[in-house]
């Protein structure tokens, strides 16, 4: 499964196929010496998590905390407003994310959950990021860029320039070195690295005081039911927190062809070839297999087949999401406990950075 990173795009830019190749022996490395591993990651605060996460990253974390490799978990909430998105629904959002968090097995006593606001430290070491920086390495950033585009906003915010190194912060104040991801957070890597350099470079005499952090590259995100991008607008997205019948409901929904003999074709089927991967996913057997048992029985026993196996698959994760959801004191505790722990832990690489700057004046 981890080394199932086929994205077939046939463009991929050099640091891209690098970090293709460095995946698997990084699983590999952290599988062996979890000790040597500090892991970061995260998401924007903007909603409940779905499967495409679940199968994208949630899955592989909680194997990471298993092993035994230190985690955190950051809830972008900083990172939410880049587009300046209303913040009424941030709190809501925090709270069910650490509903799934905990609901897939994410254990906190093992893995640290903080959201960034709450963490004075590790935004203000976005200040001397920032003065590493240039504005056209900001300016260049395919994937800040590509928001931007998708956005349509007629301005652009300055966090959503700098964000990218707001995200440093994020992986830098704990001094994580390693960070799953997809492939659109490489250049937010690349820029960490950067950074991480660069700070080291200027004081502390080309020591490693912070890492230069690697992405853990994630398998490619599952397409929404539509064949899209799974999103939360769309309404093609399968939400863990989802009852068994809405899921059948999206299902049933979901876009298929003319075609009525089931073939596992990405190329030309895309639609199809989604819900198989997905049926794929939550059944262990192999596509073709899955395939060759619908034939010609067409979409509808394919959707039948899928639904079974995906509220299957996701009854014991659903049932321990619905027991956690009335236990609003636990949630917050847990959220408290991370924000202190990430706290200490930010102070202390202020602290020291600052006085590596000369900037500790008493
Ligand atoms: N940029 C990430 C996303 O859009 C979220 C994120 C914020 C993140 N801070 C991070 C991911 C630090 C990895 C590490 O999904």
């Amino acid at each position: 499964m981890f080394n199932d990173l086929n994205y077939n795009t046939g463009n991929e830019t050099d640091s891209l196929k690098e970090c293709i190749a460095r995946s698997p022996i990084l699983w590999n490395e952290l599988e062996k010496h979890p000790e040597k591993f500090r892991v970061l990651t995260g998401e924007r605060t903007t909603g409940a998590l779905h499967i495409g996460h679940y199968f994208g990253s949630l899955k592989s974390r909680v194997t990471l905390q298993n092993w035994g490799v230190e985690m955190f978990l950051v809830l972008a909430d900083y990172q939410a407003i880049t587009d300046r998105i209303s913040t009424e629904r941030l709190k809501e959002s925090v709270f069910e994310i650490i509903l799934d968090y905990l609901a897939v097995g994410i254990q906190p006593k093992k893995t640290t959950i903080f959201c960034h606001s709450m963490i004075p430290a590790l935004n203000q070491l976005m200040l001397p990021f920032l003065s590493v920086v240039s504005m056209s390495e900001l300016q260049r950033n395919p994937t800040v860029k590509e928001e931007i585009a998708l956005s349509g906003a007629k301005s652009v915010s300055g966090l959503m320039m700098t964000y990218p190194v707001h995200q440093a912060a994020d992986i830098l104040f704990c001094k994580g070195n390693i960070v799953p991801g997809g492939k659109d957070q490489l250049p937010h890597i690349e820029i960490t690295r950067l950074i991480a350099r660069r700070i080291n470079n200027m004081y502390f005499n080309e020591k490693k005081f912070f890492p230069e952090p690697e992405l853990l590259l994630s398998a490619p995100i599952l397409l929404g039911i539509d064949g899209r991008k799974m999103g939360k607008s769309l309404h093609n997205a399968i939400y863990l927190k989802m009852t068994a019948d809405e899921t059948a409901q999206l299902i049933k929904q979901a876009k298929t062809d003319s075609n009525i003999n089931i073939t596992y074709d990405p190329n030309d089927r895309p639609e199809i070839a989604n819900l198989l991967r997905l049926y794929s996913l939550c059944t262990g057997i192999a596509l073709e297999v899955l395939a060759s048992q619908i034939e010609d029985r067409g979409a509808a026993v394919l959707k039948r087949n899928l639904t079974e196996a995906v509220n299957e698959y996701f009854k014991p994760i659903r049932e321990r999401r619905n027991q956690l959801k009335s236990e609003t004191d636990l949630i917050w505790k847990i959220l408290k406990e991370g924000n202190i722990k990430a706290n200490e832990i930010a102070n202390q690489t202020l602290s020291d950075l600052s006085q590596a700057m000369h900037m500790q004046y008493y």
